[in-house]
Formats: C-alpha cells, structure tokens, sequence
C-alpha cells in the first residue's frame, strides 16, 4: 500500500525550538525535530486537550504546555503512564518541506 504524503510544513517554518504545530488534512498534528529526524504526532494531548505543537522539547521528548505530561515523540509513548501513547505519524522530507502520512 502506497502512503498518502501530504504537505505539513516548509521547512523553513520550524523554529530553532523544534516544535511546530500545524494542521493536514484538517488534523491538527505536532511537529518535531530532533538530533534524529523530524517526527510528528497527534497534535491534542489526550490529558485535557492541550496543544503538544506548542510545547517543548527536550531531546526526544515532548512536553505538553498546559500540565506538563511528557511523550517520547518517537513512539508516541507516555513517559510516566504506560497505557497512555499518542499517535504518531510517517514524516518524509522532500527538498524544502516537510510531508506527514496520516494512515
Ligand atoms: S492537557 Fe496536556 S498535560 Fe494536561
């Protein structure tokens, strides 16, 4: 099966914080870049509904701004509650922006 890439971000829309939110195909999706990549995931904390795309990061791990629940934005994992993962999603960089598969 052949993934849906759709467009996110430029590139050169990410702020040297790494975090961005952004919204495809009307999902709001958070955006990260790390030592590693960039990644995405479901950009609404399942906490309360806090917005992930404008939190923090801190190496891997992303901090929502309202409560301060931590995720590793590599596998979506909850980092102190180990029923709780967000989503993640695929990320591929083309030559000057940033494409998300949904599904
Ligand atoms: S809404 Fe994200 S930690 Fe509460």
């Amino acid at each position: 099966m052949s993934l849906n890439w759709i467009h996110a971000a430029l590139l050169s829309e990410m702020p040297d914080s790494g975090v961005l939110e952004c919204v495809v195909d009307g999902q709001i999706v958070a955006l990260f870049k790390t030592d590693d990549g960039y990644h995405a995931v479901d950009g609404i904390c399942p906490h309360q509904g806090g917005s992930l795309g404008k939190g923090s990061l801190h190496g891997c791990i992303a901090r929502c701004p309202w409560h301060g629940w931590e995720y590793d934005v590599r596998d979506g994992q909850h980092q102190s509650i180990p029923a709780v993962k967000i989503t993640t999603y695929r990320v591929r960089v083309t030559e000057n922006a940033i494409e998300v598969a949904l599904s």
